[in-house]
């Protein structure tokens, strides 16, 4: 049997790898119930024993073929200085970016922070299965700074005209997201997502500079380390085929707006993953096994892994989860 790594380094085609993205999360009932009893949920993903008993969760529920660590990307920027809170229906609220500190951070400081994110991936890594892989993550720049500067919030006064400044804040993020791969990786994780969940705000010439670029230098010191990398650009829609010519990721996670076809014949050379939209999910069992027959008929004959086109919606309920794994499983 070939697991998620094999798949990714030898483009293997012969078996169903099947992972979701926020497949430990709130619409599982055995999450909400340790979250309900951890407010701080950043003080719970630095709780080694809890984040990987979370990590657990699906892998118990549904035996699905790869664990992701269970963290946050924007366990990067606290540990580079910056306090965050998680509000309730708003997401997460950053305090107030300070360019001087942030270039004053220190490796050893950063890695201490992070400690017990290391200690759960080894934990993890001990009690799961041998065959599964086990997914370290980070943000890509970019999308990390949208939260660090708060872009989204206040597009007119986030200072996006100061290019020297985001080039230096990527620099310096570059280098401490590789020794966040770096630290996951001895631990005993085995392959890394990249999440640039908001690449498509970026535009021509910002896309090149802030997506395009900083992705190919994490994903150049993967390849030297042979640590095998996916890639998620999220919403740059035909730019993916420049984004896969230029970064050359093992692989490409594709989101729900991409369509499979157009995927299919214009990203070659690269393992495929996802596509769905996750909000089918919360539709009936015949849309959701349709739409799930879409992707595997279109992506039989290629290296394909099955996941979502996005996270998992909180609003989804397990058992529906639990159908279309079997669904796929069994589909020939
Ligand atoms: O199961 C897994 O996928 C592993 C854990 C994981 C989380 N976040 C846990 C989490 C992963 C891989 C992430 C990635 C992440 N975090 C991304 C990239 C993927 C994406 O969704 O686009 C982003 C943009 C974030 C930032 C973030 N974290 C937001 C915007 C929020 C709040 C809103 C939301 O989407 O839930 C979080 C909180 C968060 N991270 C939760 C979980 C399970 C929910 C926390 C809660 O219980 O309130």
């Amino acid at each position: 049997m070939s697991n998620l790594k094999n798949i990714l380094l030898n483009q293997k085609m012969d078996c169903k790898s099947i992972w979701f993205m926020r497949q430990a999360g709130r619409y599982l009932p055995e999450f909400r119930s340790i979250r309900l009893k951890h407010p701080n949920f950043i003080n719970l993903c630095l709780n080694s024993d809890l984040s990987s008993q979370i990590t657990l969760q699906p892998i118990k529920r549904y035996d699905l073929d790869s664990a992701i660590i269970f963290s946050d990307i924007l366990i990067v920027p606290y540990a580079m200085g910056q306090e965050i809170d998680f509000v309730k229906n708003k997401g997460p609220k950053l305090s107030k970016f300070v360019l001087e500190k942030f270039l004053d951070n220190n490796k050893e400081n950063f890695t201490k922070k992070l400690d017990p994110v290391y200690q759960a991936i080894a934990k993890t890594r001990k009690k799961l299965d041998k065959r599964k892989t086990l997914i370290a993550f980070i943000g890509a720049p970019w999308t990390l700074i949208t939260y660090m500067l708060g872009v989204k919030n206040k597009p007119k006064e986030n200072n996006m005209d100061d290019k020297n400044k985001i080039e230096k804040i990527i620099k310096n993020l570059i280098d401490y997201l590789c020794l966040h791969i770096k630290k996951q990786i001895e631990a005993g994780a085995n392959v890394v997502q990249i999440f640039d969940s908001w690449a498509g705000l970026l535009k021509d010439l910002d896309l090149q500079k802030l997506c395009f670029l900083p992705n190919l230098s994490i994903v150049d010191f993967c390849k030297e380390n042979k640590i095998p990398v996916i890639c998620f650009p999220k919403g740059i829609g035909k730019k993916y085929k420049d984004f896969n010519r230029i970064v050359k990721p093992n692989g490409l996670s594709i989101d729900y707006n991409l369509n499979p076809e157009w995927a299919k014949k214009n990203l070659t050379n690269v393992v495929l993953q996802g596509g769905m939209d996750p909000k089918v999910l919360l539709e009936s069992d015949k849309k959701i096994f349709n739409e799930a027959k879409k992707y595997l008929d279109i992506f039989k004959d290629v290296p394909y892994i099955f996941n979502l086109g996005h996270g998992i919606v909180p609003e989804t309920n397990p058992d529906k989860l639990g159908k279309l794994i079997k669904f796929v499983r069994e589909y020939k």
